[in-house]
């Protein structure tokens, strides 16, 4: 079974902290993890320190290894990461892109198994009709969506995410959010995934941690950090939670404490 855990991570800008001693839980394959919290508190920068884009002192430990200690070629093999900017506009076909992640991802599978995994990855969030499209003719959430196909075509044991559904419309942030789950359940993947939704978190995801100010003030089941008092106390809002007619949590936001 895959565990993950990372921290704690403590990591400063010049003078300013910006992480203090962040730590996930144990986290298992299969499950999704939210990470939840006002702008600035540091979750890019967390998911950024711990993909290894950034460099913060901690462990980040995945199946006994040290992803920390790994140079980035053996960490791409495990961990796939995709940033809060959408993919840029380049003079490529969709499949191109797509093709070339799953490379660089030093997935060595020969060249018609690796066109299996691209449509097989593109049909699984239904842009199967963008396929020969050339990035640069794409809207900013049809680049969003190849961005989130390049990071699951390398079939990671580790996925993470900042922000993937910013720039999409209401059915493809449907979309995507059930395709992840599908996704992390099939490939048995550890899941992070930055939200700016606790709403979308609460209906979506298993479990999630709520940053503020660059520290950790609550994890663990989501129903147990989505909740009024810790809506009050990361974002500064008076929130009501109400289950809706199909069981569906809802989070309605009454004003500002
Ligand atoms: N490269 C950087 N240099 C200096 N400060 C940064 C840098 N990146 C982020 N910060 C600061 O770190 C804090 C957390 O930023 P970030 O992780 O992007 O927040 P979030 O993703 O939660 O909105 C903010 O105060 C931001 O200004
Ligand atoms: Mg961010």
């Amino acid at each position: 079974m895959t565990e993950f855990q990372a921290g704690p991570l403590s990591l400063s800008f010049g003078r300013k902290q910006v992480l203090h001693e962040v730590r996930t839980e144990v986290l298992r394959g299969g499950t999704m993890t939210a990470l939840l919290g006002p702008n600035g508190s540091g979750k890019s920068t967390f998911l950024r320190a711990v993909a290894g884009v950034i460099r913060a002192n901690g462990p980040i430990m995945l199946d006994g290894m040290n992803l920390a200690r790994m140079s980035v070629q053996e960490k791409a093999r495990y961990c796939a990461y995709m940033p809060q900017l959408l993919p840029p506009p380049v003079r490529m076909s969709v499949v191109e892109v797509v093709l070339l992640s799953l490379r660089l991802g030093g997935n060595y599978v020969g060249a018609s198994a690796a066109m299996e995994r691209v449509d097989a990855v593109l049909a699984s969030l239904g842009i199967m009709h963008l396929a020969d499209a050339m990035m640069g003719e794409l809207s900013g959430g049809q680049r969003q969506m190849i961005g989130l196909a390049q990071a699951l075509v390398r079939s990671p044991k580790l996925l993470l995410l900042d922000e993937p559904l910013s720039a999409l419309d209401p059915r493809y942030q449907f979309i995507v959010m059930d395709a992840l789950k599908r996704e992390t359940v099939l490939r048995n993947m550890v899941t992070l995934v930055v939200l700016h939704d606790p709403a979308v978190a609460l209906r979506q995801v298993d479990s999630a941690m709520m940053l503020r100010t660059g520290r950790v003030i609550a994890s663990g089941v989501v129903e147990d950090i989505v909740t009024p008092e810790i809506m009050a106390e990361a974002y500064g809002v008076r929130a009501r939670i109400e289950r809706g007619s199909d069981g569906a949590a809802m989070v309605s936001v009454e004003g500002v404490v």
